[in-house]
């Protein structure tokens, strides 16, 4: 029997970890690359080393990429740095990093005639739009140097769709959270920091007024409609993906329950986000079911027990 052979790079991450758990769970084989810069070998170490293999490699930097490409079906390119204010510290970093690391690894996916290769797209590239919920065909409005950097990725896979007939797929993230979630960065998103916070007992941190929405998908969620585009015959297209709903960062400091402290807005954030997944559900039939309730929830059993 032919098993599927899928590479994720960042495989090491929050959802590239997540990911491969569901792909390993239909049968894949798994290839991940990843340099381990927030990356952890204990999110994979739950596999079998017949299911997954792991390599250390920078994408941006390494010069024998292709070797590993050879013979994937799959490619899912997630490697990436991930956080706002590091890249307005560093962009030259974020730029070679998110943008020439892309192109290397679409250039490697190309040469080994992929099936379908994913980019991990965000959707920090509509920026501050007052147009809510937010379409795909809403402009690209680019506020730090990460959203430029994860942009161009975009730009460069939906590019060797069209030039090469690559069948390039680019998922626009909103905000992704679940199991394995990054809670140790000084800049981690808002549900890593309350998981963080809750469990050294010190009061949530929310940030401005709390009243700022943010569109949260489930990583169970996200890794289904992933799932569900590589059986599709879609190519060169380009998705938000979200759960469509909005929640207040106070709403969710409430599920966690315990003392808030108030701390100064960040540069660069907006103060809603909010997908328009009509796109996505249509074309590949799926439907976000995990409820930001249930999420949490789970979470939080697993955080603290
Ligand atoms: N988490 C979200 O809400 C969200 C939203 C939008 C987009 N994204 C994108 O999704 C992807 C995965 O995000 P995540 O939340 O799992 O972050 P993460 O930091 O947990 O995972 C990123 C992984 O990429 C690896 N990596 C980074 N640079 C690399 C390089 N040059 N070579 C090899 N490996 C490298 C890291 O070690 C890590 O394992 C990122 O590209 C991110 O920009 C995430």
């Amino acid at each position: 029997m032919k098993f599927s052979k899928s590479i994720i790079t960042g495989g090491a991450g929050f959802i590239g970890s997540n990911l491969a758990d569901h792909l390993i769970r239909i049968g894949h084989k798994v290839i991940v690359l990843d340099n381990f810069v927030s990356g952890k070998k204990s999110n994979l170490s739950h596999h079998k080393k017949k299911n997954l293999k792991i390599f250390k490699i920078d994408i941006s930097k390494n010069k024998n990429l292709d070797q590993y490409f050879k013979g994937a079906d799959y490619v899912f390119h997630l490697a990436g740095l991930a956080e706002i204010i590091p890249s307005i510290k560093n962009p030259r970093k974020y730029f070679i990093n998110n943008a020439i690391g892309t192109l290397k690894v679409v250039q490697a996916a190309k040469k080994a005639k992929i099936k379908k290769l994913i980019y991990a797209a965000s959707s920090s590239c509509y920026g501050n739009t007052k147009s809510f919920p937010t379409s795909e065909k809403e402009k690209i409005d680019l506020k730090h140097p990460y959203a430029a950097t994860k942009f161009i990725g975009e730009e460069i896979v939906m590019s060797y769709a069209l030039s090469f007939g690559m069948p390039n797929i680019s998922l626009r993230f909103f905000n992704v959270y679940g199991p394995r979630l990054n809670t140790s960065g000084q800049y981690s998103a808002v549900i890593g920091n309350f998981l963080k916070q809750t469990k050294n007992k010190k009061p949530l941190t929310v940030v401005g007024d709390g009243k700022q929405t943010r569109d949260f998908i489930h990583v169970d969620d996200l890794s289904e409609a992933f799932i569900k585009i590589i059986k599709s015959k879609l190519v060169n297209k380009i998705y938000n993906l979200g759960s469509g709903k909005k929640t207040s960062i106070n709403s969710i400091a409430k599920l966690f329950g315990g003392k808030k402290k108030y701390v100064p807005l960040r540069p660069g954030e907006p103060k809603h986000s909010l997908a328009n997944i009509s796109k996505i559900k249509k074309d590949i039939n799926w439907r976000p079911k995990i409820s930001i309730k249930e999420g949490i929830s789970n979470l939080k059993k697993a955080n603290f027990y």
